[in-house]
């Protein structure tokens, strides 16, 4: 089965051929960030409108690269929640409206599901992929929009249990806006982690966010406000060691959160196996602390290749394989959401707030 995966729910437009294996025939990414960095986020019109120039040169692209005629795909799959409406109108429309012309299936993906299922994607070389983690998992999804830990026991919506997520801002969001703050450019997160990887994070205190062993729920705002802080008293640091040390004491304090707490999961459930996803997954001090600790408590780290962690339609075309195989079709009926189908255990907001 070949699946025409397509996904515009944030600041990527993007398409996909993958097969029921997870074989990627082609993977097209057009990132917008050029259209947002001048606004040091994602502004939302800007974004539908982008999606809407580039998805048909996208989709013609996807197909061209994997060799395959778009009548002789299978089905297509499409990202219908979470995200910006306008932007993930802009695939919906157009996975429905190519659905009723080639006379084929479509079904609506999860996002989120798309994420914690990029572990299976098999890349052409010269990427190298991991061998595919056992059921079950844990993942630590931690993108721009969200921060959750899971337990995956399948491939279906209804085996994955949200086992605790981020009260306020997801951490991707946070190294955002720190780098927002001193000025250093949108996206903040790989800004950071060079800037970190020079610098000493024992230099300058920061609060540890949420470290507390009971909970599998993180809180990433008030380490962010606390950096915030430190520069309205201290004055934003300029090109120096100074602004090094403070990347390295933010990202020191996010990575060793997650990882714990990743840990702590996969203790309480008693799993073998931890799985990283989603666009912080790409951290170098992420990557290598998670695979240290792992190693220290006997358990398991499958890291996916970079392209698989950040936004990509090949992760929407492979979780919705499985469906398509079961029959299913949401032709005419596809329903866009800003909210995740997956359960949420945490509440956004419920958290003490500092800012
Ligand atoms: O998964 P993704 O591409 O899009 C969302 O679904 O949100 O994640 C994007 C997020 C951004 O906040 C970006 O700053 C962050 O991932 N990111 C990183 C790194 N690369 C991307 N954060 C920390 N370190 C990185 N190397
Ligand atoms: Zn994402």
């Amino acid at each position: 089965m070949r699946v025409l995966g397509i996904e515009t729910s944030c600041d990527e437009t993007a398409a996909a051929v993958v097969d029921q294996d997870g074989v990627v025939l082609s993977d097209v990414v057009h990132s917008q960030v050029a259209v947002h960095a001048p606004y040091g986020g994602v502004v939302p019109e800007l974004a539908s409108r982008d999606h809407l120039r580039n998805i048909g040169p996208v989709i013609a692209a996807a197909a061209e690269r994997a060799g395959v005629a778009l009548g002789d795909l299978d089905g297509i799959a499409v990202t219908c929640r979470p995200g910006l409406s306008g932007a993930l109108l802009v695939g919906i429309q157009a996975a429905d409206g190519l659905a009723f012309a080639l006379q084929k299936p479509v079904v609506g993906v999860d996002h989120l599901v798309g994420h914690l299922l990029a572990v299976f994607l098999r890349f052409p070389a010269p990427t190298a992929n991991p061998e595919p983690p056992p059921f079950p998992f844990i993942a630590l999804l931690a993108s721009g929009g969200h921060t959750a830990l899971y337990r995956v026991d399948g491939v279906e919506l209804s085996s994955i249990t949200e086992l605790g997520a981020t009260r306020d801002d997801a951490a991707g969001e946070a190294f955002d806006k720190v780098a927002k703050h001193l000025g250093l450019g949108y996206p903040g997160g790989p800004i950071v982690d060079k800037l970190a990887k020079e610098g000493d994070p024992m230099a300058i205190d920061l609060p540890w966010p949420m470290r507390q062993k009971s909970s599998l729920e993180f809180s990433f705002s008030g380490l962010k406000t606390d950096v915030a802080r430190w520069v309205d008293k201290h004055g934003r640091p300029g090109n120096d060691a100074t602004l090094r040390n403070l990347c390295a004491a933010f990202q020191r304090r996010v990575v060793e959160t997650l990882v714990a707490k990743t840990i702590l999961a996969a203790e309480r459930e008693s799993a073998k196996t931890i799985v990283l996803a989603g666009g912080v997954a790409a951290n170098r001090e992420l990557r290598e602390h998670a695979a240290s600790m792992a190693q220290k408590h006997g358990l398991r780290l499958v890291v996916p290749p970079f392209r698989a962690c950040t936004d990509n339609a090949a992760m929407i075309a492979y979780a919705g394989a499985h469906r398509l195989l079961l029959g299913q079709n949401d032709a005419g009926r596809l329903e866009m959401s800003p909210h995740t189908a997956l359960l949420q255990v945490t509440r956004k907001g419920r958290g003490r707030r500092k800012n």
